[in-house]
């Protein structure tokens, strides 16, 4: 049986916070792949084609995982064409929880082979959220810690463009 297991998320922009949960999640599955909702409920800072790019040049050196994208539709419907039978999410704090439980069922109602796994990232990394990562950045802030060098670079580059406008 291989165990096959997507990690969906907006990633907006990926931090080492979901590296760390990729990471563990690679102990644990054959095979992992990031799958980045392109129609995210969300406004996003970077395009789609910019997350994938950088998404792809964070994970380039680790073995077993592949990088797409969920242009439309349903992420139980993305699993079961993948062939994976389970959903990775990183949780960080008990508020992470009601949303996660609720799309974990969901997903479930909507593709019963599928289970959601939670990984907790490492207790450093429980601040680190994608959002805050922006503001801090886009506001003039060192994230250097929080996100490989990559991405970054090019969290500097959407604050120059931003600021030449
Ligand atoms: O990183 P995020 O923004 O918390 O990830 C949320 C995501 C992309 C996993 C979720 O919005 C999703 O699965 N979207 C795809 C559409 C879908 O299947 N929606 C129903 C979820 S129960």
């Amino acid at each position: 049986m291989s165990r096959k297991a997507i990690y969906p998320g907006t990633f907006d922009p990926f931090t080492n916070g979901h590296l760390d949960v990729l990471e563990r999640a690679l102990n644990i599955f054959e095979q992992v792949d990031v799958v980045l909702a392109e129609n995210s409920q969300k406004q996003t800072l970077f395009s789609v084609d910019e997350r994938l790019e950088m998404v792809t040049e964070v994970v380039r050196d680790l073995p077993n995982v592949n990088v797409d994208v969920l242009h439309d539709g349903l992420l139980a419907d993305y699993a079961r064409q993948a062939g994976a039978n389970a959903i990775v999410r990183g949780v960080r704090q008990v508020k992470d929880f009601e949303y996660e439980f609720q799309m974990s069922l969901l997903n479930r109602h909507l593709y019963p082979e599928v289970t959601t796994v939670f990984l907790m990232p490492n207790v450093k990394y429980t601040y680190v959220a994608s959002t805050i990562i922006r503001e801090v950045s886009m506001l003039g802030g060192d994230v250097s810690k929080f996100v490989h060098p990559y991405v970054l670079d090019q969290l500097l580059q959407k604050r120059a463009e931003r600021r030449a406008h």
